[in-house]
């Protein structure tokens, strides 16, 4: 959500930050900008997307070696070229670029315009370069760092900040609470991002800032302290991102692309923890918790989007492998009830990002109550994997589009692997039942390999069929109730039509009304122990006159011949099966939203990585 950027060193800064904001876009797109310091401060930025900001540097090149950019995703006023930032002071000598927000903009704007002050535009960041520059030019003796401890003193909210100033024409100054920023050590030359994507192609050195804490960056040296300035001494992590992960390889979309990356990034989640040949299975990441676990009176999963989704397929998991209570929660929910939740309890966070903001705040109040808090998060370094006692990876490489796919099936690997370990050790899985299900996920990826080759075809006729269909309806039962809920969303989030998942069988309560003969029907009837009741469901549907797109199992002719379509994958156990129903309808959406020429990276009003409540 926003995407910022920074450079300083001996190179041409625009191109970089140009190129670092493309490689941000996935997180906001409303408008973009970028200001150098070349005696003064030279800035570009307008509404749009980073190609037309690259079209408008091309008429008006900024010369200079440090600047701050930023590509953004709408809080505060429109997305319009005032409002896009880097926001600059009313001397024009500061300029700053901020994701997060700014709670007590309103006030702080209203006192600095009754000191004189004038605005330019409706964002809470404009408050920021305002109130630093009044501290700084009305404080004697106060340098512009201590200035900027100064004012976020007084600023309530979140924020990832970089800011310059034409006093201190060799720095950029950075500082966090709540919105992420790393920092990227070359060679006499440094980087600054809200995520490694901008910085993978320059450097693999990175030091990630926490809450709290400010940096001030020069090409060949930076200095890390605390708000309270108190000198830190960080570690510097090493990047293991390669470049190819970050770009399209051919694809026309990142989300085709991380689509069809599914069977190795499914391979990539199991590997070194799932052994087939003696049924183990190997988490170091929760290994030392893995007793705790397994004593806890319940597990609270709490996550988002699609997230939440894959939590609810590990509802299931855990109560049949681990027969463990499960419950799950929006993290948006659960931070604001009074939760009961503590001791003896665990809290298990998913976030592909490991920032978003609701579920960052759930971990944090799951721990203040003492909860065992545990993550299985995508991107290493992020602040919920840093936050919470122990974790899993989903190792599925960088999720570029929008729209989640990749993630959700490595999260539910991992689920799985939780499942079974937990079960396991508690002694409800017996050795051959481990080595069953072991066998059987280690199948898994080549599975998908062979939907990917054989249904790409069928889903993309299917879904030439249905492109310009208003609604949606999506059945599931047991381990697909909750894909029925992210087949929904896929829909709804790029292709903008309107799609709601059910649970078959509540369908007669009341989304029964909806049935006519315009509206299709995806029915998931691939698990075996629903076979039954799910044919009957499909028949109401069918007496009602739904279009029925049926995913099913290699040779299922009852649910065939019910169908106006079908789309047959190979059987797994029932437990497994939404990492194989999941993938044609991640492709149903990806090809209608193409059909109707969607932007299926970008989709409106959405950014990767929310990381505003
Ligand atoms: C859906 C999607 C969102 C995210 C949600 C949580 O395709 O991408 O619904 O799943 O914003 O994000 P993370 O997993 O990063 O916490």
């Amino acid at each position: 959500m926003c995407g910022i950027v920074g450079y300083v060193g001996d190179r041409d800064a625009s191109q970089i930050l140009l190129k670092g904001l493309k490689r941000l876009e996935y997180r906001g797109y409303d408008s973009a900008g970028i200001v150098l310091i070349n005696g003064g401060l030279k800035y570009c930025k307008g509404k749009g997307k980073v190609e037309k900001l690259g079209k408008m540097l091309k008429q008006n090149a900024l010369a200079g070696t440090i600047g701050i950019g930023h590509t953004r995703w709408a809080t505060h006023g429109e997305p319009n070229d005032v409002n896009s930032h880097p926001h600059l002071s009313e001397s024009g000598k500061i300029a700053v670029v901020h994701n997060g927000i700014i709670e007590n903009y309103t006030s702080l704007k209203k006192q600095l315009i009754e000191r004189g002050r004038t605005f330019q535009s409706q964002t809470d960041t404009e408050v920021a370069a305002q109130l630093l520059e009044e501290i700084y030019t009305t404080s004697k003796g106060v340098t512009f760092e201590e200035a900027i401890r100064l004012a976020l003193k007084q600023i309530v909210g979140t924020y990832g900040l970089a800011i310059v100033h034409t006093d201190r024409p060799d720095r950029i100054f950075i500082a966090r609470k709540g919105s992420p920023l790393l920092l990227g050590i070359g060679d006499d030359e440094m980087f600054i991002a809200s995520d490694a994507s901008p910085i993978v192609e320059y450097t693999n050195k990175v030091i990630y800032l926490d809450d709290g804490e400010m940096a001030i960056v020069t090409k060949d040296n930076y200095e890390v302290k605390t708000i309270d300035d108190v000198a830190l001494t960080k570690e510097v992590h090493e990047l293991a991102i390669s470049l190819d992960a970050i770009e399209k390889a051919g694809y026309p979309h990142f989300m085709l692309k991380e689509i069809f990356e599914q069977p190795r990034s499914i391979a990539d989640c199991m590997r070194g923890r799932v052994n087939p040949d003696n049924g183990a299975i190997q988490l170091g990441g929760i290994e030392d918790v893995l007793d705790e676990l397994v004593n806890a009176r319940r597990i609270v999963i709490a996550a988002c989007g699609t997230s939440w989704h894959s939590g609810l397929v590990g509802e299931y998991l855990f109560e049949y492998l681990a027969k463990t209570p499960v419950e799950v929660e929006y993290a948006s929910e659960f931070r604001y009830r009074d939760p009961l939740i503590g001791k003896g309890d665990a809290l298990l966070v998913i976030s592909q990002s490991g920032e978003t903001a609701d579920t960052l705040a759930a971990l944090r109040e799951a721990k203040r109550r003492g909860a065992l808090t545990l993550g299985i998060c995508n991107v290493v370094g992020s602040t919920i994997s840093r936050e919470t006692d122990a974790g899993v990876f989903t190792h599925a490489g960088p999720e570029i589009g929008v729209a989640s796919t990749k993630a959700f099936t490595a999260q539910v690997v991992v689920l799985m692997m939780m499942a079974l370990a937990v079960g396991k050790r508690k002694g409800v899985l017996r050795q051959e039942q481990m080595l069953m299900y072991t066998k059987e996920l280690a199948k898994i990826p080549s599975k998908v390999e062979y939907i990917l080759e054989h249904i790409d075809e069928p889903v993309r006729k299917i879904s030439g069929l249905f492109t310009y269909a208003p609604n949606f309806l999506y059945l599931g039962r047991s381990y697909n109730f909750p894909v029925a809920l992210e087949g929904a969303l896929k829909l709804k989030e790029i292709s903008y039509i309107h799609a709601e998942g059910y649970p078959a069988a509540e369908m007669k309560h009341g989304p029964i009304a909806l049935i006519d003969e315009m509206m299709p029907v995806v029915v998931i009837a691939a698990t075996d122990h629903t076979n039954d009741k799910m044919i009957s469901n499909i028949e109401e549907v069918k007496a009602r006159k739904g279009r029925i797109i049926s995913i099913m199992n290699d040779e299922n002719s009852d649910v065939e011949d019910l169908s106006e379509f079908h789309i047959s994958i190979p059987s797994t156990k029932d437990c497994f099966s939404p990492l194989l129903t999941v993938i044609p309808l991640q492709l149903l959406s990806y090809y209608i939203a193409v059909n109707r020429g969607c932007n299926v990276d970008q989709p409106r009003n959405l950014a990767k990585s929310v990381t505003v409540e």
